[in-house]
């Protein structure tokens, strides 16, 4: 009798699930080292004993601007473990969405057992200030998704804590970095921006296909078993998630494949992801291109025989290049008793094609420098299913 809960633990492809995890904090940030070294340069005074620094943090959905904080926080305790002793807290505000609710954050996570109840804002912040002074101590506050908080109990909180050390002996007690999308602080606070300094902001763009490639790749090398996954699963995935220059959503989408990957092992099964793994994956994550087939139909019968011929070595290759099209229509325009039209004409379909987003295409150096290749993939659509599509319109077509 097979036991349905053997999968589990299993792990074919899977090794380390943990780095699938939004959460997961990696060792390293990739490919963000500019914004990293905007982001140091505002807290460069921190190895000074009366140094603090503020910043705020803006960006799209997904661009990495809570895990480029976490890490900042983490590498600089680290850094500066012999000169000063850094403490930081890290507040969500869209679960501590007032002030007075941060604030009680702060110093429950500095100090679990300090008791919040009844005390005001002034207290509390004075309570802050003694405990962190009491070890010597510097703390750095990021307030994530800060517009829920100033939504709700406006910018307050920000000048106490930024002027914390007034009318008290020493300073440098708090750093401050506040973090939101930019329309949402934009819309809300310019206000902010000025109380933060606004040479102090540092705005985060959207991730390109190679941001998002890099970081697939870095997950990927650190969950799942060496061998499953190749660089052009890698790349397909990103080009997958590109469109919303969401680093989350390539993650979900790797996450998915895995998943899909790991649901159809058995004892002769590859053990590798494979393109259906990832095409499979668009009915369990919204899309926003839409992927109906029924865009083929407009199609003139030689761009189908051509798109016929990609969906023929896409159905099992991530990529292929303009002469793999070629060669494969030739073989299609055989099958079908067609006259070939010239290398311009294809190139021109192609590009159509591309135009109509039913496939992408990148050019690369090749590695040895003298030429360029584009590599044509589809990305939006599972060449299986265009493909069947296709072979039931074209002798129709081809009639006419
Ligand atoms: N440069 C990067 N290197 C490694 N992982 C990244 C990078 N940027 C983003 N990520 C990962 O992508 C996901 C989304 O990033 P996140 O910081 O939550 O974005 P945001 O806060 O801007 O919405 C997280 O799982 C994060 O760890
Ligand atoms: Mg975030």
């Amino acid at each position: 009798m097979s036991n349905y809960l053997d999968r589990i633990g299993a792990g074919f492809v899977l090794a380390n699930p943990e780095g699938l995890d939004f959460d997961f904090m990696p060792d390293e940030l990739v490919g963000r080292d500019d914004i990293q070294n905007q982001l140091a340069s505002k807290f460069s005074t921190l190895s000074h004993p009366d140094g603090a620094g503020r910043a705020v943090i803006t960006g799209p959905v997904g661009s990495g601007k809570t895990v480029l904080a976490g890490t900042f926080c983490r590498d600089i305790q680290r850094h500066l473990a012999n000169k000063r002793q850094i403490k930081t807290v890290q507040i969500n505000c869209r679960n501590a969405s007032t002030s007075m609710r941060v604030v009680q954050r702060i110093l429950h996570k500095l100090d679990p057992g300090h008791p919040d109840r009844g005390l005001s804002m002034g207290e509390l912040l004075i309570s802050l200030r003694k405990l962190i002074r009491r070890d010597s101590a510097h703390l750095i506050v990021v307030l994530d998704e800060v517009d829920h908080m100033l939504r709700r109990s406006g910018d307050d909180l920000l000048y106490q804590l930024l002027r914390i050390d007034e009318d008290q002996s020493g300073k440098g007690t708090i750093s401050l970095i506040i973090i939101s999308q930019e329309q949402v602080l934009d819309l809300l606070e310019t206000a902010v921006l000025s109380r933060m300094g606004s040479t102090n902001h540092i705005k985060i763009p959207p991730y390109t296909v190679e941001g998002i490639e890099k970081i697939i790749q870095q997950r990927a090398e650190y969950s799942l078993v060496t061998g499953t996954y190749s660089p052009k699963i890698i790349r397909l995935i990103a080009e997958k998630a590109a469109a919303t220059g969401d680093a989350r959503r390539g993650i979900e989408l790797l996450s998915a494949a895995v998943e899909r990957c790991e649901y159809r092992q058995d004892s002769h099964s590859v053990r590798e992801i494979l393109i259906e793994d990832i095409h499979e994956a668009n009915d369990s994550v919204a899309f926003n291109i839409g992927t109906k087939l029924e865009v083929v139909d407009i199609l003139s019968a030689h761009q189908m025989l051509v798109l016929l011929a990609m969906c023929r070595r896409l159905k099992t290759e991530a990529t292929m290049t303009m002469g793999d099209v070629e060669s494969l229509y030739a073989v299609v325009c055989e099958e079908y008793e067609q006259k070939q039209k010239s290398h311009t004409t294809i190139w021109k379909y192609v590009k159509y094609l591309e135009q109509e987003q039913l496939i992408d295409s990148k050019v690369a150096t090749v590695s040895d420098g003298r030429g360029r290749t584009t590599h044509l993939s589809m990305p939006h659509h599972l060449p299986a299913d265009l493909s069947s599509r296709l072979e039931l319109l074209l002798p129709k077509r081809l009639q006419r």
